[in-house]
């Protein structure tokens, strides 16, 4: 049965549209680990534009289940990284024009920057996954570069028209299968929806799958009404505060 990371960078995402203090993406770690995540995961971002620094501190010390970092292979990341000691670091490919990770890493073209950083997370004790596509010749080479895990890309499969979505699911079973038989233990992620999420937790071999943004949406969804209501409350029966009082008087 695969297990269940919550990327919450969508939360961060709201506090950054104001620059504000909330929502604070720290409890909402530990409300998603009361619903059930078997790990929490955010992606610092060289621009900062969602999670901040303060908040992988906070994480590291609050989160109960696992904290999975992912990060580009840059000396910045690194040195955070060995220094935060997450529970795992993914390796995502980043670019500052992307809106979300838009592909998956080109190992076979970095293999050297990759092993290099791999083995420095991998000596201080952080597995380290790769976020591929479910593509041979990068799932090769991520066995090349001595990482233990890998992170299939399931965008292409969330994004295909109804009738391609077979043939995009075929791909990721035959990846997942490639990777354990190259000795890679394998998670996936990106796109994944309430709708989509089924036939790929169903994977054989599948053992995370890592889902943000339809979450997040949900959440929305399913608590808008009750943080409407509790607004109302206040608008239509104030209490009387002491703040007025000084105003006032
Ligand atoms: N996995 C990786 C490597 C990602 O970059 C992301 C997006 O940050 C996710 C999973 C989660 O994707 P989504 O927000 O579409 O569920």
């Amino acid at each position: 049965m695969a297990s269940l990371g919550v990327n919450i960078d969508h939360i961060a995402n709201v506090r950054q549209a104001r620059r504000t203090v909330e929502p604070d993406p720290v409890p909402f770690a530990m409300l998603a680990e009361l619903g059930g995540a078997d790990g929490i995961t955010v992606h610092l971002r060289e621009d900062r534009r969602h999670i901040q620094d303060r908040d992988v501190t906070l994480l590291r010390e609050t989160v109960r289940s696992r904290l999975n970092l992912e990060m580009a292979a840059t000396e910045e990341m690194l040195s955070i990284a060995l220094k935060l000691g997450p529970d795992m670091v993914t390796l995502v490919p980043e670019r500052r024009e992307e809106v979300t990770t838009e592909g998956g890493l080109d190992v076979v073209s970095q293999l050297e920057k990759m092993t290099s950083s791999v083995h420095r997370l991998q000596d201080a004790g952080i597995p380290v996954s790769l976020f591929v596509d479910p593509d041979e010749r990068q799932l090769q080479a991520c066995q090349r570069s001595g990482a233990r895990w890998v992170e299939l890309h399931t965008g292409a499969y969330a994004e295909a028209s109804w009738s391609a979505q077979p043939q995009e699911l075929a791909r990721l079973i035959e990846g997942c299968c490639m990777a354990r038989q190259l000795g890679l233990r394998v998670n996936s992620g990106h796109g994944l929806t309430y709708q989509n999420v089924e036939p790929v937790a169903a994977i054989e071999g599948m053992e995370e799958l890592n889902i943000g943004h339809s979450i997040v949406a949900r959440a929305l969804a399913v608590g808008l009404q009750q943080a409407v209501r509790e607004m109302k409350a206040l608008v239509q029966n104030p209490r009387l505060d002491p703040l007025f009082g000084q105003v006032s008087g």
